[in-house]
């Protein structure tokens, strides 16, 4: 438990950010007054990419070679020194558990050995804040969109910690369904990205892919009946000439992000009608996507409203986002206090208070 007050006054707040939930290393400086200071991030897209996806265990072991380091560096490119850090801030989960372990251990170690305190933050949370960081006009209460490898949720956010989950997916995530589709196409990992690319040069209109469940009432989704449909579109481009074949993955690809995008349209149109809100903030690694970007953007001038995104190396994982989460957690009085810390794997967003 901390002893000092070095938290004092909410002013000249200066909060380390830790970020190791699955495979990128971030790590940040937020300061109460200045704002973000640096932050640092190591990807280990190299590490995985011969496996096909992320291996649990090599990206504990490559998150302890990085923490001390990337941390180095966020305080040389701040111009501040530990002494100056009055608060650290860790992802304590959804994640993988070793690596969650290594953000939490390294994290709560730091805080001890400098008398500051330490938060616990919730992976979603920071995601859900991160447009706040560029976008202070942002007011409560909003729709918010999470987009992620590993969620796909409508939230109705009355105050931070305020959260009523309204949809969610029934089984993929769209992060995943993104991953899968590239892997099943051969197009390597993350998929996201690489499937977002090729769309730019396909034609969404050459196949006609299903928009599951939005035919029937509801905000929740499902993406394994879309994936399944790829697959089956995929087999029967197989007799195609090599050219062709070539153009109809990028068809795919493009048929597949318009499917995709158009579902989280409907069910947003739902949400907001529903709800009577007129901002969104959509968040997390797929709202990185261009066309998803688009296409509620549009949607959101279309209702009067604005749609907030983060600024794009903000949207997939990275510490500025914890340390921001950690900032508003702090300013609000709140600490994690007992040296005994666990880390969730599985960790309800609805369940933060
Ligand atoms: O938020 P994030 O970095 O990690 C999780 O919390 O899951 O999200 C990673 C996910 C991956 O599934 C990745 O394929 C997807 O975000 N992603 C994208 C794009 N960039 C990353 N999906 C669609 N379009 C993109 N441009
Ligand atoms: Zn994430």
């Amino acid at each position: 438990m901390h002893k000092s007050g070095k938290l004092g006054s909410m002013k000249n707040m200066l909060i380390l950010g830790i970020e190791s939930s699955c495979d990128e290393t971030g790590v940040a400086l937020y300061h109460s007054e200045r704002g973000l200071l640096a932050h640092a991030l190591h990807s280990q897209i190299a590490l995985h990419a011969q496996y096909g996806g992320v291996v649990p265990e090599l990206a504990s072991r490559d998150h302890i070679h990085r923490l001390t380091p990337l941390t180095q560096q966020v305080l040389e490119q701040a111009a501040v020194s530990l002494s100056d850090v009055t608060g650290i801030a860790y992802t304590a989960g959804p994640g993988l558990m070793g690596a969650l372990l290594t953000g939490a251990g390294f994290a709560r170690s730091l805080a001890f050995g400098l008398d500051i305190p330490a938060i616990a933050i919730h992976h979603m949370e920071g995601h859900l804040l991160s447009p706040l960081l560029e976008a202070p006009e942002l007011a409560f209460p909003f729709m918010a969109l999470l987009v992620s490898g590993g969620h796909t949720q409508i939230i109705r956010v009355d105050a931070m910690g305020h959260y009523t989950l309204l949809g969610d997916t029934l089984d993929d995530a769209i992060g995943e369904a993104f991953d899968k589709t590239a892997k099943l196409l051969g197009l390597g990992y993350p998929g996201g990205p690489i499937v977002s690319q090729l769309a730019t040069q396909g034609n969404s209109d050459a196949y006609k892919l299903p928009r599951p469940m939005t035919d029937r009432p509801g905000l929740d989704f499902s993406f394994s009946g879309l994936k399944t449909a790829v697959l089956t579109t995929w087999q029967q481009a197989q007799n195609l000439r090599a050219n062709d074949l070539e153009q109809a993955t990028a068809d795919i690809c493009a048929a597949f992000e318009v499917a995709v995008a158009d579902v989280l349209l409907i069910k947003l149109k739902r949400a907001l009608q529903q709800e009577q809100l007129k901002t969104l903030v959509v968040a997390g690694g797929v709202s990185a996507n261009t066309h998803i970007r688009a296409t509620l953007t549009q949607l959101m001038r279309q209702r009067g409203g604005n749609a907030f995104f983060p600024r794009l190396e903000f949207c997939t994982d990275n510490g500025a986002m914890i340390a921001f989460a950690g900032f508003k957690r702090l300013q609000a009085g709140q600490v994690s206090q007992d040296l005994d810390f666990s880390a969730k794997a599985r960790w309800p967003l609805a369940e933060l208070s």
